[in-house]
């Protein structure tokens, strides 16, 4: 059995949650970040060592400006001194997996602020926020970097910015599409992969606990027979 020790969740279905009730995308978005907490806690309970979230991705940009605005401000607003207290009392690590590329200036220090502070908690989970991030970008980054700096001769993927995560053992997207949407290409490898029909507002601590079934049901041969 292989221990579940690096869950990820491309959340998808917010603007469907929200279109079923006759509210705004963006409503579906307040309500898609209220569970992630609950999540977190039920990672813990269950040991996982990392939990990765896809929050926003480079491609994202293409959606209306109220759209983007709204999910910009929705993370600001929620990067504040509660926040790192919970982190703190709940022994969260923060970590932001993403490119500097187009953020607002006070949301690329408010991330790293975060980061650096919450490296000090004593650590029972490392949270990865996927934000403003593109993998095939992050490949491309990794040969340039590794070009430049040929003479040291480190494998290419030790420049990945996903290089420290741990690889993921389960990948779930919600909303039952079935795609990977240029996310964490390189961590992805030997993923299992859950597609849960349910949309992300509707996700709960239920829901993880029957994936986590799932995955311990199956048989992972990482290519041996
Ligand atoms: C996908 O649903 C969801 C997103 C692009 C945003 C994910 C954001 C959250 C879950 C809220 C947490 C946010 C932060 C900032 C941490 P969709 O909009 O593609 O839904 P649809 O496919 O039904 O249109």
């Amino acid at each position: 059995m292989n221990k579940l020790k690096h869950i990820a969740f491309i959340m998808d279905g917010n603007g469907r949650w929200a279109k079923v009730r006759n509210k705004s995308r963006t409503y579906g978005h307040s309500q898609g970040i209220k569970n992630l907490l609950e999540i977190v806690q039920c990672c813990i309970e269950k040991e996982i060592e990392q939990v990765s979230f896809f929050a926003f991705s480079m491609e994202n940009w293409k959606r209306g400006k109220e759209e983007v605005n709204f999910l910009l401000n929705l993370l600001l607003k929620n990067l504040n001194g509660k926040l790192l207290n919970k982190m703190e009392d709940l022994g969260i690590v923060g970590k932001w997996i993403g490119f500097e590329n187009n953020l607002p200036r006070t949301l690329v220090t408010t991330l790293k602020k975060i980061e650096s502070q919450s490296s000090k908690f004593e650590k029972k989970i490392q949270v990865n926020l996927f934000f403003n991030y593109s993998g095939t970008l992050e490949i491309l980054e990794a040969l340039k970097d590794a070009q430049l700096d040929k003479e040291k001769m480190k494998p290419v993927e030790e420049y990945l910015i996903t290089h420290s995560l741990l690889p993921i053992d389960l990948l779930i997207r919600t909303s039952g599409e079935q795609r990977l949407s240029n996310f964490c290409l390189f961590n992805l490898a030997y993923s299992e992969i859950i597609f849960e029909p349910k949309y992300w507002p509707d996700y709960n601590r239920e829901t993880l606990l029957d994936n986590i079934e799932q995955y311990y049901q199956r048989d992972r041969r990482f290519g041996k027979a």
